[in-house]
């Protein structure tokens, strides 16, 4: 059977429609002009396209650049032709006001050109934080057979001996600097010795979490998401990915048929066993609605909350990527996830067209004391918790992070041990921290608790990674290191802080955390799941009226075009902070 035999490509609309000749030849023409053949384009063989997410403003995923060339060595060989095109650069550490805005700016350009041009199936060259699901979640909603390829984690940093992870280090060289042991200089030197090669963050933050879970929801080859950038396997894998995507485009596999419940069910399970970002239920939630696949924060709790924490790389624990990387990555925890019984699904089907438990059942953990089993876990109930109360519909805890310091001074009353009250002290976004946290007229002790709000999607547009407040520095001299911190920003999935973050709705959008006030109590109950101000209905109304008669809850103005378009459309965190028009768009490609 030759290529053209076979069921008739979307791309053949384009550049070979009988039914227009005439278009096909404007079609063809400029497609022509950089030394493209009629030959190829009309051969009936799939044309793939390559989502390019790496650039000089993208430094995380700046190498897929290069791999893109073993992409397209892979297509070729396995007879597809290459259309590759950049995706809008989104860079965690670089973009004002956040790089959490950009995702669905990123992802509403994609759809577009996966919607627009003539491509039958598509390579995602995922990395840095937020691209990895802007990439799903466009895919999701186009759903051309689709496969992911991650440009990998950087190799370990180091300095003087320790491994410094990127992310998890400014928080230590920030307490050193703070403390008067280390200048701006070693500061700096510090804290580049964590970032030594290409790839993106080497700790088990938001890319590390997002890439992993893309292997998990089965969008990559297996044993592919944790290999180290610079490392041979990420070039060869490339190369497999590309042939691999040709043949999906044959089978026609798509997004879809990959990302169901299963597979979300599968990834957040993974999530807990990795000691994945708070950040996860975010995107993963938003990607799911794109597939109309309804997953919330208490499937989360359901099925997360009491895995437990099998990876030991930072913040978490001791190692970085290359060492998940040479213990075995996905492939050795799902294994170790199968053994104890704790996969859900391992029928799931895969990029590859074999099952998780196929790919996986068999993988060897090369390292137990990087990759734990079952029976000797870094953390047990190492998933999220999530609160519900009159301060908001969601939040999210992750409290396999509380420290010894901090269950000794809040969780340890033998009448009610998962329980703590505290007085509020509220700030209003960051610079208000910042600026009033020293201030002693607000009597700031180990009873209280932190409160930020105006930090969410709308409030700080894409939501602030600032949950995580340190406390007065009297506190910190007292050896008080942690207080109870309650947001409705994000926190970055390099900090290892128990906060309870991205509260839904915010305070933006006349959530409870709009109508606390300094001075109020607060009781936080683990085991019921509940957050309240401590205050009755009546008096909470009246707070209601009065803010809603003042205009609602005041943020700043938008500074671009797109902060106010995505502040009028976007919805909440527990709702995958998704754009509310964009969820009914499915399958739009296949029409
Ligand atoms: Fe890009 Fe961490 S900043 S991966
Ligand atoms: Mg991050």
């Amino acid at each position: 059977m030759t290529a053209k035999d076979k069921r008739p490509l979307r791309s053949q609309a384009w550049f070979d429609n009988p039914e227009n000749p005439g278009m096909s030849a404007l079609y063809l023409e400029r497609y022509l002009n950089y030394g493209l053949t009629r030959e190829e384009l009309q051969s009936g063989k799939p044309i793939i396209g390559i989502a390019q997410t790496g650039s000089d403003l993208s430094p995380c995923n700046r190498h897929h650049i290069e791999l893109a060339k073993r992409v397209r060595d892979g297509i070729t060989s396995a007879g597809g032709i290459c259309l590759e095109f950049p995706v809008h650069p989104i860079q965690e550490t670089g973009k004002r006001p956040t790089a959490a805005l950009d995702r669905n700016l990123a992802y509403l350009g994609l759809v577009e050109v996966l919607y627009g041009y003539p491509l039958d199936g598509v390579v995602l060259m995922i990395g840095c934080d937020k691209t990895t699901p802007a990439c799903l979640m466009a895919a999701a909603t186009v759903n051309i057979p689709a496969i992911a390829l991650s440009v990998g984690p950087m190799l370990n940093g180091w300095h003087r001996g320790e491994r410094t992870g990127s992310g998890t280090i400014v928080w230590k060289a920030r307490e050193l600097q703070a403390s008067g042991k280390i200048d701006s200089d070693e500061f700096v030197e510090l804290v580049s010795s964590a970032a030594p090669s290409v790839g993106y963050c080497n700790t088990m933050g938001t890319a590390t979490t997002m890439n992993s879970l893309a292997e998990a929801l089965g969008m990559q080859l297996p044993g592919s998401a944790a290999i180290p950038a610079p490392y041979r396997e990420r070039g060869q894998v490339a190369y497999r990915t590309g042939r691999r995507i040709v043949e999906m485009v044959e089978e026609d596999k798509k997004p879809s048929d990959i990302m169901t419940r299963e597979a979300f069910e599968n990834a957040i399970v993974v999530n807990s066993a990795i000691g994945g970002s708070t950040n996860a239920p975010i995107h993963l939630n938003g990607v799911a609605r794109h597939l109309g696949v309804e997953i919330d924060n208490d499937d989360w709790q359901r099925l997360g909350h009491k895995i437990p924490l099998l990876v030991n790389i930072q913040p978490a624990g001791e190692y970085l990527g290359e060492d998940y990387h040479r213990a075995g990555g996905v492939p050795a925890v799902v294994a170790e996830l199968i053994k104890a019984g704790l996969l859900p699904h391992p029928d799931a089907v895969t990029a590859n067209g074999a099952s998780i438990g196929e790919n996986c059942r068999n993988a060897e953990n090369l390292n137990p004391d990087v990759i734990r089993p079952v029976s000797d876990p870094l953390v047990k109930n190492a998933g999220f918790v999530n609160l519900k109360g009159n301060l908001f519909d969601s939040a999210i805890m992750k409290t396999s992070v509380i420290s010894k310091e901090f269950r000794k001074r809040y969780l340890s009353n033998p009448d009610d041990p998962d329980a703590f009250e505290g007085r509020a002290i509220v700030f209003e976004g960051p610079e208000d921290y910042h600026h009033r946290i020293e201030d002693p007229s607000l009597e700031i002790d180990e009873n209280c608790m932190l409160f930020i709000r105006g930090t969410g999607p709308i409030g700080y547009p894409g939501g602030a990674e600032v949950v995580n407040m340190q406390p007065p520095a009297a506190l910190l001299k007292r050896g008080i290191h942690s207080l109870p911190c309650i947001g409705d920003g994000r926190q970055s999935g390099t900090s290892g802080s128990p906060s309870i973050l991205n509260a839904a709705p915010e305070a933006a959008a006349m959530g409870g955390l709009a109508l606390i006030r300094t001075g109020d109590r607060v009781r936080i109950d683990l085991r019921k799941g509940t957050a309240n101000i401590l205050i009755s209905d009546e008096e909470l109304a009246k707070r209601r009226a009065d803010l809603e008669a003042k205009g609602g809850f005041p943020y700043p103005e938008s500074q671009t075009p797109w902060q106010e378009i995505q502040r009028s459309l976007v919805d909440q965190f527990d709702k995958g902070m998704v754009l509310k028009p964009a969820v009914k768009y499915r399958d739009v490609a296949h029409t």
